[in-house]
């Protein structure tokens, strides 16, 4: 099983870091296989496989039981867990509760708070208090209201400057690694330049530590609209909808099952019941 210490050994020596969300046993399996670095069971579950147009209704309830499949199905790969919305803000005691769910119950190896502000003063206690923490800035989804859409972040010089020290002050405060998303990549280069934790990117260029995606946008599984920054490297969608149109089909035209799929009995047991 990777560290913290590994990853942070890896941006040393150059060596990319892979990150992938899972939010099941199957997907986290295939991800293991894979020797995916470090899996995200991100919020985003509450939009790719819950329904929800945003991460906003996801709760710590959701999380924990998506983070005890994931780890099910991958035992020996780091898990990344995040705290969902308005589960961190509040007041210090229900974060340290929830983070221990994330945590304890469910078995994450560390968790991902989104933003800067007050919450660095957060990831600081909770990293003093031996939980591995990963910041995310840029665009953070949670606070979709807030920043008016999906859009990508720090292109004018103020929020440029903004970002770069967020990212420093996350790292003082204890991050051990900080997911940078849609952000522009020289802005991502100079960040991952400059701080000694791994920068994990997604739409953030090439130059981060690192890369993460979504697992339904990386196989083309459910995702109506994909973003430009997401490659696509298969159509699931296409296999499973030609699979479930065949079954419908084969049962209506009788032609599913077939003899080979049944279960006989004996003829004397058969003929007893006639009897
Ligand atoms: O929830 C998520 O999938 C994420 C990644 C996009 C970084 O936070
Ligand atoms: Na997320």
């Amino acid at each position: 099983m990777k560290t913290t210490a590994t990853f942070k050994e890896m941006k040393r020596e150059k060596e990319k870091i892979t990150m992938m969300t899972a939010y099941d046993a199957p997907s986290a399996k295939h991800l293991e296989q894979a020797e995916v670095d470090m899996i995200l069971v991100g919020d985003s579950l509450g939009m790719v496989v819950l329904g929800y147009d945003s991460t906003i209704p996801v709760t710590v309830d959701d999380m924990v039981l998506h983070t005890k499949a994931v780890k099910r199905g991958a035992r020996n790969t780091f898990v990344v867990t995040d705290l969902p919305y308005l589960s961190y803000h509040a007041d210090l005691t229900e974060t340290f509760v929830n983070a221990k769910r994330l945590m304890q119950e469910a078995g994450a190896n560390a968790i991902k708070l989104e933003g800067a502000g007050e919450v660095i003063e957060t990831i600081s206690k909770l990293t003093t208090a031996g939980v591995p923490v990963v910041g995310h800035l840029g665009l953070t989804p949670q606070s979709v209201a807030v920043m008016g859409g999906y859009k990508v972040q720090g292109k004018e010089l103020e929020d440029a400057r903004a970002l770069r020290e967020d990212a420093h002050a996350l790292e003082a405060a204890g991050a051990f690694a900080l997911v940078l998303e849609c952000v522009p990549d020289s802005l991502a280069a100079l960040i991952s330049e400059e701080l000694s934790i791994p920068v994990i990117g997604i739409g953030a260029g090439a130059d981060t530590d690192g890369q993460v995606l979504v697992y339904h946008d990386v196989i083309g599984y459910g995702s109506a609209h994909v973003p430009k920054f997401v490659k696509t490297y298969a159509n699931v969608s296409d296999v499973i909808q030609e699979a479930v149109d065949q079954y419908v089909h084969d049962v209506k035209s009788r032609q599913f099952p077939e003899d080979k799929h049944r279960f006989t009995m004996n003829e004397e047991v058969l003929a007893g019941l006639y009897g």
